[in-house]
Order: C-alpha cells, then sequence, then structure tokens
C-alpha cells in the first residue's frame, strides 16, 4: 500500500476515539457553563448544550466508550505481543494525559456520589487538573493531527 494510501487510511476505532474526544470535550465544557452565556445555546440545534444533567449524563456515557477504547488498545496491543517501546513520544505523552484525567474524571465521579465529602482542596485540585489536563490533550492532539504523527512506529 503506498504511502499516501496508507495516510487517507482512517480505522473505525480512530473515528470512534475522534467523535469520543470531541463530545468529551464539548459536555465537559457544558459542565462550566459556558454555552448560555456566549449564546451557543441559542443556535438553533444547541439548546441541549445548556441544559447540565444532559451534558453531565454524556460526559459519564463518552466517558465510558472512552475507558473502553483503551482497555481494547492496551489489551490488543499486550495479546499481539507488541512491544511498548514502538509507542511514540506523542503517543506516549497522549497515553499519559489520558490516564491523568481517567484519575481525575474518576475522582469527580466518586465525589458527586452522595454521601461523600472531599476537602475543598482536593476538590480544587481534582478541578484544575482535569481542566488542564483537558486543554493538554486538545493540544497535543492538534500538534499530532497537523503533523500526522501516529501512536505506534
Ligand atoms: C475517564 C474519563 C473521564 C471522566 C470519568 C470524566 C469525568 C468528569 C466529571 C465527573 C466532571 C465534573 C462534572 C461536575 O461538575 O460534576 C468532568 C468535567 C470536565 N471534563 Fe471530564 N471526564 C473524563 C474525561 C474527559 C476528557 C477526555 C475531557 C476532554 C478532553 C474532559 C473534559 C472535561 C471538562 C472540560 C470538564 C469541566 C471542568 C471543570 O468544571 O473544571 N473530560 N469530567
Amino acid at each position: 500500500m503506498s504511502s499516501v494510501n496508507k495516510t487517507i487510511q482512517i480505522n473505525t476505532i480512530q473515528i470512534i476515539y475522534g467523535i469520543t474526544l470531541a463530545f468529551l470535550t464539548l459536555t465537559g465544557f457544558g459542565q462550566m457553563p459556558i454555552f448560555k452565556r456566549y449564546y451557543i445555546a441559542d443556535i438553533p440545534g444547541f439548546g441541549w448544550l445548556a441544559q447540565f444533567y444532559i451534558t453531565h449524563a454524556m460526559h459519564y456515557i463518552f466517558a465510558a466508550i472512552l475507558i473502553a477504547l483503551c482497555v481494547y488498545g492496551v489489551v490488543d496491543f499486550a495479546l499481539g505481543k507488541k512491544h511498548f517501546s514502538r509507542i511514540t513520544g506523542s503517543g506516549f505523552a497522549k497515553a499519559l494525559i489520558i490516564l491523568g484525567l481517567m484519575v481525575s474524571g474518576g475522582g469527580m465521579v466518586v465525589r458527586n456520589l452522595p454521601g461523600i465529602y472531599f476537602s475543598h482542596t482536593l476538590i480544587y485540585a481534582m478541578n484544575l487538573s482535569h481542566l488542564g489536563l483537558c486543554i493538554a490533550l486538545l493540544m497535543v492532539s492538534a500538534y499530532t493531527l497537523v503533523k500526522n504523527k501516529s501512536w505506534v512506529k
């Protein structure tokens, strides 16, 4: 297969990952909340972005899909006996960021459960690290997209 064909070959997992990341970002920012304030929710078809419980539930659903994709990726890699040294630098950076998002996001899921109380400092730390990691992932992802860098060598 020519390199041009390889470049334009898009596989299903990549499409699902792209859609999942886009909706996680959209529904995550929806909880801040900014879409009503900046009139984006007033655009026909975007009203749901201002509905907290809708964006909240969607964030959880897409987070579950992201976790499933990561488990699939790790198991596929391990069963295929592929060596982890094949992972590119940018791929490793994205994997670490996603791990951080899962830990901070998972922490906030626990915080949201009834009867669970965390200190204000811990809540701030989880919130800010989640937001910071989200921005970091978007920036590294934009870089890898523009530079056409893949996860593995
Ligand atoms: C395993 C993955 C994830 C889980 C479990 C998770 C969970 C959560 C939770 C529980 C919240 C707080 C909702 C609330 O206010 O109660 C949140 C907020 C947010 N999430 Fe995620 N999330 C995950 C991944 C992501 C990813 C991949 C992105 C974007 C790249 C993202 C972007 C955001 C943003 C921007 C916020 C709002 C931050 C803030 O209020 O400071 N999340 N997430």
